[in-house]
């Protein structure tokens, strides 16, 4: 049995319902996990909330739409704010994210950017 974490932002909605579907799926294999919104309460204005709960041996799903061929700004600012920390995070990680369909390639192609510059001081996996 693993833990998951899905960490996500959802302006409209639309990635909350994936991140539950997710839930659903992933603890019916019987797993367990818990869901953090980025953009609720205290969250919106604490990172470091988030970044706590993060354990060592989690799988963290991070789930944001894409606005404007981007990741959502929170998001973005939510790894910057790891990165600033210094701290070495270890735990397996994937992205998921929702989109319209509308310059959907460039949007993979700048958040993988985003990524490779944030995350290359980390010992982050995908799978
Ligand atoms: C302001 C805005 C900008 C968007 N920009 C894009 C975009 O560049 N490419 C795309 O494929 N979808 C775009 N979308 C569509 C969203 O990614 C899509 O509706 C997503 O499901 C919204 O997720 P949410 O309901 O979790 O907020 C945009 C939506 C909004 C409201």
């Amino acid at each position: 049995m693993m833990h998951f974490k899905l960490i996500y932002i959802s302006p409209n909605g639309t990635t909350k319902i994936t991140s539950e579907i997710l839930k659903k799926a992933i603890e019916k294999d019987g797993h367990s996990l818990e869901l953090l919104d980025l953009g609720q309460g205290a969250n919106r204005e604490n990172f470091q909330i988030i970044l706590k709960a993060i354990n060592k041996g989690d799988i963290v799903g991070f789930g944001s739409p894409v606005y404007h061929m981007d990741m959502l700004e929170p998001m973005k600012g939510f790894f910057e704010t790891m990165k600033s920390t210094g701290e070495v995070y270890s735990f397996k990680a994937f992205l998921y994210l929702n989109y319209a369909g509308i310059t959907s390639g460039k949007a993979f192609i700048n958040i993988a950017k985003f990524k490779k510059n944030i995350f290359s001081n980390f010992r982050l996996f995908s799978f």
